[in-house]
Protein backbone atom coordinates (compact mmCIF):
# COMPACT_ATOMS: atom_id res chain seq x y z
CA UNK A 1 0.00 0.00 0.00
CA UNK A 2 1.52 3.51 -1.22
CA UNK A 3 0.00 6.54 0.26
CA UNK A 4 -0.05 9.54 -1.97
CA UNK A 5 -0.05 13.29 0.38
CA UNK A 6 -0.58 16.06 -1.54
CA UNK A 7 -0.17 19.31 0.71
CA UNK A 8 -1.33 22.83 -0.81
CA UNK A 9 1.83 24.50 0.96
CA UNK A 10 4.99 24.88 1.19
CA UNK A 11 4.78 24.71 5.14
CA UNK A 12 3.37 21.61 5.36
CA UNK A 13 4.94 20.06 3.06
CA UNK A 14 8.76 21.05 4.57
CA UNK A 15 7.27 19.90 8.26
CA UNK A 16 5.93 16.28 6.45
CA UNK A 17 9.31 15.43 4.58
CA UNK A 18 11.51 15.77 7.67
CA UNK A 19 9.20 12.81 8.97
CA UNK A 20 9.92 10.83 6.28
CA UNK A 21 13.00 8.35 7.17
CA UNK A 22 16.49 8.76 5.58
CA UNK A 23 16.49 7.80 2.24
CA UNK A 24 13.54 9.17 0.98
CA UNK A 25 13.48 8.93 -2.38
CA UNK A 26 12.96 12.47 -5.02
CA UNK A 27 11.44 12.23 -8.52
CA UNK A 28 10.94 15.31 -10.90
CA UNK A 29 8.01 15.08 -12.36
CA UNK A 30 7.04 18.59 -14.99
CA UNK A 31 8.15 21.08 -11.90
CA UNK A 32 7.25 19.22 -8.85
CA UNK A 33 9.14 16.76 -7.22
CA UNK A 34 7.56 13.63 -5.48
CA UNK A 35 9.50 12.30 -2.33
CA UNK A 36 9.07 8.70 -1.47
CA UNK A 37 9.74 6.83 1.86
CA UNK A 38 7.92 5.60 4.77
CA UNK A 39 6.33 7.30 8.09
CA UNK A 40 5.50 4.89 10.75
CA UNK A 41 6.18 2.10 8.81
CA UNK A 42 3.52 3.44 5.90
CA UNK A 43 4.88 3.64 2.40
CA UNK A 44 3.86 7.66 1.19
CA UNK A 45 4.36 9.80 -1.48
CA UNK A 46 4.47 13.94 -0.80
CA UNK A 47 4.75 16.31 -2.78
CA UNK A 48 3.54 20.08 -3.11
CA UNK A 49 0.70 19.87 -5.28
CA UNK A 50 0.69 24.18 -5.64
CA UNK A 51 -2.58 25.90 -6.23
CA UNK A 52 -5.98 25.62 -8.21
CA UNK A 53 -7.77 22.49 -9.80
CA UNK A 54 -5.81 22.26 -12.32
CA UNK A 55 -2.40 21.74 -10.57
CA UNK A 56 -4.34 19.30 -8.17
CA UNK A 57 -5.56 17.23 -10.57
CA UNK A 58 -2.85 16.77 -12.50
CA UNK A 59 -0.48 15.66 -9.67
CA UNK A 60 -2.94 13.42 -8.38
CA UNK A 61 -2.94 12.26 -12.05
CA UNK A 62 0.93 11.86 -11.80
CA UNK A 63 0.89 10.18 -8.06
CA UNK A 64 -1.90 7.06 -9.32
CA UNK A 65 0.26 6.71 -12.83
CA UNK A 66 3.57 6.86 -11.43
CA UNK A 67 3.79 6.13 -8.20
CA UNK A 68 0.89 3.66 -8.27
CA UNK A 69 -0.70 5.26 -5.03
CA UNK A 70 -3.80 3.35 -3.39
CA UNK A 71 -4.95 5.86 -1.32
CA UNK A 72 -4.71 9.47 -1.14
CA UNK A 73 -4.95 12.34 1.55
CA UNK A 74 -5.24 16.30 0.85
CA UNK A 75 -3.85 18.94 3.78
CA UNK A 76 -4.68 22.66 3.21
CA UNK A 77 -6.70 25.31 4.23
CA UNK A 78 -9.79 26.88 3.59
CA UNK A 79 -12.15 29.37 3.95
CA UNK A 80 -15.25 28.65 6.34
CA UNK A 81 -18.41 29.00 4.48
CA UNK A 82 -20.98 28.03 6.62
CA UNK A 83 -22.12 29.99 9.57
CA UNK A 84 -19.99 29.19 13.09
CA UNK A 85 -16.96 28.29 11.24
CA UNK A 86 -14.10 29.61 13.17
CA UNK A 87 -10.55 30.26 12.02
CA UNK A 88 -8.99 27.32 12.99
CA UNK A 89 -11.53 24.69 12.73
CA UNK A 90 -10.95 21.56 10.64
CA UNK A 91 -12.84 20.84 7.94
CA UNK A 92 -13.02 17.09 6.66
CA UNK A 93 -14.85 16.43 3.76
CA UNK A 94 -17.37 14.03 3.24
CA UNK A 95 -18.33 15.10 -0.14
CA UNK A 96 -16.90 18.07 -2.57
CA UNK A 97 -17.89 19.50 -5.90
CA UNK A 98 -16.70 22.14 -8.01
CA UNK A 99 -18.64 25.67 -6.75
CA UNK A 100 -17.22 27.48 -9.91
CA UNK A 101 -18.36 24.33 -12.72
CA UNK A 102 -21.48 25.75 -15.09
CA UNK A 103 -21.74 23.90 -18.47
CA UNK A 104 -25.22 24.84 -18.39
CA UNK A 105 -27.43 24.68 -20.63
CA UNK A 106 -25.84 21.06 -21.49
CA UNK A 107 -25.76 20.04 -18.01
CA UNK A 108 -27.13 20.88 -14.67
CA UNK A 109 -24.80 23.54 -12.42
CA UNK A 110 -22.03 21.98 -11.10
CA UNK A 111 -22.58 19.02 -12.53
CA UNK A 112 -19.29 17.26 -14.32
CA UNK A 113 -19.81 16.68 -17.69
CA UNK A 114 -20.78 13.18 -18.75
CA UNK A 115 -19.97 11.82 -15.32
CA UNK A 116 -23.83 12.29 -14.04
CA UNK A 117 -22.93 13.81 -10.87
CA UNK A 118 -21.71 16.89 -9.04
CA UNK A 119 -20.61 15.51 -5.37
CA UNK A 120 -17.88 13.14 -5.45
CA UNK A 121 -17.58 11.12 -2.33
CA UNK A 122 -14.78 11.54 -0.38
CA UNK A 123 -13.42 7.47 1.65
CA UNK A 124 -15.97 6.84 4.20
CA UNK A 125 -13.15 4.88 6.12
CA UNK A 126 -10.33 7.02 5.39
CA UNK A 127 -12.02 10.42 6.21
CA UNK A 128 -12.90 8.42 9.38
CA UNK A 129 -9.95 8.17 10.66
CA UNK A 130 -8.47 11.37 9.51
CA UNK A 131 -11.79 12.60 11.67
CA UNK A 132 -10.37 10.97 14.49
CA UNK A 133 -6.72 12.07 14.30
CA UNK A 134 -8.09 15.86 13.63
CA UNK A 135 -10.02 15.31 16.66
CA UNK A 136 -6.68 13.79 18.84
CA UNK A 137 -4.84 16.25 17.39
CA UNK A 138 -7.36 19.22 18.71
CA UNK A 139 -7.75 17.28 22.39
CA UNK A 140 -3.96 16.38 22.33
CA UNK A 141 -0.38 18.35 21.22
CA UNK A 142 -1.66 21.50 19.91
CA UNK A 143 -0.92 23.84 22.28
CA UNK A 144 2.32 22.21 22.42
CA UNK A 145 2.98 23.28 19.07
CA UNK A 146 0.88 26.54 19.09
CA UNK A 147 2.26 28.84 21.53
CA UNK A 148 -0.03 31.52 23.76
CA UNK A 149 1.30 34.57 21.62
CA UNK A 150 -0.13 33.18 18.13
CA UNK A 151 -3.21 31.69 19.70
CA UNK A 152 -4.10 34.97 20.85
CA UNK A 153 -2.86 36.67 17.55
CA UNK A 154 -5.21 34.29 15.74
CA UNK A 155 -8.09 33.71 18.45
CA UNK A 156 -7.90 30.34 18.58
CA UNK A 157 -10.55 29.71 21.39
CA UNK A 158 -11.72 25.94 21.46
CA UNK A 159 -11.42 24.71 17.67
CA UNK A 160 -13.66 22.05 16.58
CA UNK A 161 -13.91 19.33 13.91
CA UNK A 162 -16.65 19.44 11.18
CA UNK A 163 -17.29 16.96 8.83
CA UNK A 164 -19.52 17.99 5.25
CA UNK A 165 -19.52 19.37 1.83
CA UNK A 166 -16.08 21.52 0.72
CA UNK A 167 -16.19 23.33 -2.10
CA UNK A 168 -13.61 24.26 -4.79
CA UNK A 169 -12.76 26.67 -7.74
CA UNK A 170 -10.61 28.46 -9.41
CA UNK A 171 -11.13 31.71 -7.03
CA UNK A 172 -9.99 33.11 -3.80
CA UNK A 173 -13.58 34.16 -2.28
CA UNK A 174 -12.22 37.18 -0.42
CA UNK A 175 -15.25 39.32 0.25
CA UNK A 176 -18.90 39.20 1.48
CA UNK A 177 -20.36 39.03 -2.08
CA UNK A 178 -18.57 36.13 -3.07
CA UNK A 179 -19.13 34.16 0.01
CA UNK A 180 -22.89 35.27 0.10
CA UNK A 181 -23.43 34.31 -3.33
CA UNK A 182 -21.17 30.71 -2.85
CA UNK A 183 -23.75 29.93 -0.01
CA UNK A 184 -26.86 30.91 -1.99
CA UNK A 185 -25.40 28.29 -5.11
CA UNK A 186 -24.22 25.73 -2.14
CA UNK A 187 -26.27 25.85 1.20
CA UNK A 188 -24.94 22.76 2.68
CA UNK A 189 -20.91 23.97 1.69
CA UNK A 190 -18.81 24.04 5.44
CA UNK A 191 -15.57 25.30 3.88
CA UNK A 192 -14.12 26.87 0.10
CA UNK A 193 -11.00 25.58 -1.10
CA UNK A 194 -9.02 25.46 -4.96
CA UNK A 195 -8.28 22.08 -5.28
CA UNK A 196 -9.89 19.34 -2.85
CA UNK A 197 -13.16 18.83 -5.78
CA UNK A 198 -10.70 18.22 -8.33
CA UNK A 199 -8.26 15.98 -6.71
CA UNK A 200 -11.91 13.95 -5.85
CA UNK A 201 -12.88 13.72 -9.35
CA UNK A 202 -9.39 12.21 -10.45
CA UNK A 203 -9.93 9.35 -7.78
CA UNK A 204 -13.66 8.55 -8.45
CA UNK A 205 -12.46 8.11 -11.69
CA UNK A 206 -9.64 6.15 -11.24
CA UNK A 207 -11.83 4.49 -8.58
CA UNK A 208 -8.76 5.17 -5.77
CA UNK A 209 -10.11 6.08 -1.95
CA UNK A 210 -9.23 9.56 -1.02
CA UNK A 211 -9.88 12.36 1.95
CA UNK A 212 -9.37 15.63 1.99
CA UNK A 213 -8.89 17.79 5.14
CA UNK A 214 -8.46 21.47 5.72
CA UNK A 215 -7.48 23.76 8.58
CA UNK A 216 -10.07 27.03 8.35
CA UNK A 217 -7.65 29.94 7.13
CA UNK A 218 -10.10 33.23 7.11
CA UNK A 219 -14.05 33.09 7.06
CA UNK A 220 -13.93 34.12 2.62
CA UNK A 221 -15.16 37.67 3.34
CA UNK A 222 -13.54 41.41 3.42
CA UNK A 223 -11.25 40.15 5.84
CA UNK A 224 -9.52 37.01 4.24
CA UNK A 225 -6.74 38.08 2.97
CA UNK A 226 -5.60 40.20 6.33
CA UNK A 227 -2.79 37.43 7.83
CA UNK A 228 -3.09 34.72 5.38
CA UNK A 229 0.77 34.29 5.25
CA UNK A 230 1.10 33.95 9.02
CA UNK A 231 -1.93 32.06 9.94
CA UNK A 232 -0.27 29.30 6.59
CA UNK A 233 3.22 29.65 8.60
CA UNK A 234 2.51 29.66 12.15
CA UNK A 235 -0.68 28.13 12.60
CA UNK A 236 -1.75 25.67 9.90
CA UNK A 237 1.60 24.21 8.83
CA UNK A 238 1.19 22.82 12.52
CA UNK A 239 -2.09 21.87 12.20
CA UNK A 240 -1.41 19.35 9.00
CA UNK A 241 1.76 18.23 10.90
CA UNK A 242 0.17 17.25 13.85
CA UNK A 243 -3.40 15.53 12.38
CA UNK A 244 -1.04 13.45 10.22
CA UNK A 245 1.22 12.36 12.69
CA UNK A 246 -2.02 11.29 14.43
CA UNK A 247 -3.15 9.14 11.54
CA UNK A 248 -0.17 7.78 10.90
CA UNK A 249 0.64 6.46 14.49
CA UNK A 250 -2.97 4.86 14.71
CA UNK A 251 -2.22 2.92 11.39
CA UNK A 252 -4.11 2.89 8.21
CA UNK A 253 -5.27 -0.80 7.06
CA UNK A 254 -4.33 -1.74 3.61
CA UNK A 255 -7.00 -0.63 1.04
CA UNK A 256 -9.54 -3.09 -0.45
CA UNK A 257 -9.85 -4.55 -3.30
CA UNK A 258 -9.87 -2.52 -6.34
CA UNK A 259 -12.95 -1.42 -7.93
CA UNK A 260 -13.61 -4.10 -10.28
CA UNK A 261 -17.20 -2.12 -11.60
CA UNK A 262 -15.56 0.42 -13.91
CA UNK A 263 -17.60 3.89 -14.12
CA UNK A 264 -19.86 3.98 -17.15
CA UNK A 265 -17.22 4.76 -20.75
CA UNK A 266 -17.15 8.13 -21.29
CA UNK A 267 -18.31 8.40 -24.76
CA UNK A 268 -21.99 9.55 -23.38
CA UNK A 269 -24.39 10.23 -25.67
CA UNK A 270 -23.94 13.68 -27.47
CA UNK A 271 -24.63 17.09 -26.12
CA UNK A 272 -28.33 18.28 -25.47
CA UNK A 273 -30.00 21.33 -23.44
CA UNK A 274 -31.11 19.68 -20.29
CA UNK A 275 -33.48 21.97 -17.95
CA UNK A 276 -31.52 23.30 -15.04
N1 LIG B 1 -8.18 28.82 0.79
C1 LIG B 1 -8.14 29.41 2.00
N2 LIG B 1 -9.03 30.40 2.10
C2 LIG B 1 -9.66 30.44 0.90
C3 LIG B 1 -10.67 31.25 0.37
N3 LIG B 1 -11.20 32.25 1.09
N4 LIG B 1 -11.07 31.03 -0.90
C4 LIG B 1 -10.52 30.04 -1.63
N5 LIG B 1 -9.54 29.24 -1.19
C5 LIG B 1 -9.12 29.43 0.08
Amino acid sequence: MTIGILAALREEASHLLADLEPGGRRTRIALRDYTSGTIHGHDCVIVLARIGKVAAATTATALIEHFGVDRLIFTGVAGGVAPGLRIGDVVIADTLVQHDLDARPFFPRHEIPLLDTSHCAADPDLTGRLETAAQAFLDGTIWQRIGPDVRRQFDLVQPRVHRGLIASGDQFIGSATGVRALREALPDALAVEMEGAAVAQVCHEYGIPFAVMRTVSDTADDQAHRDFPAFLGQVASHYAHGILQCLFEAGIPPAGPARTDPQPPLNAPGLKARAT
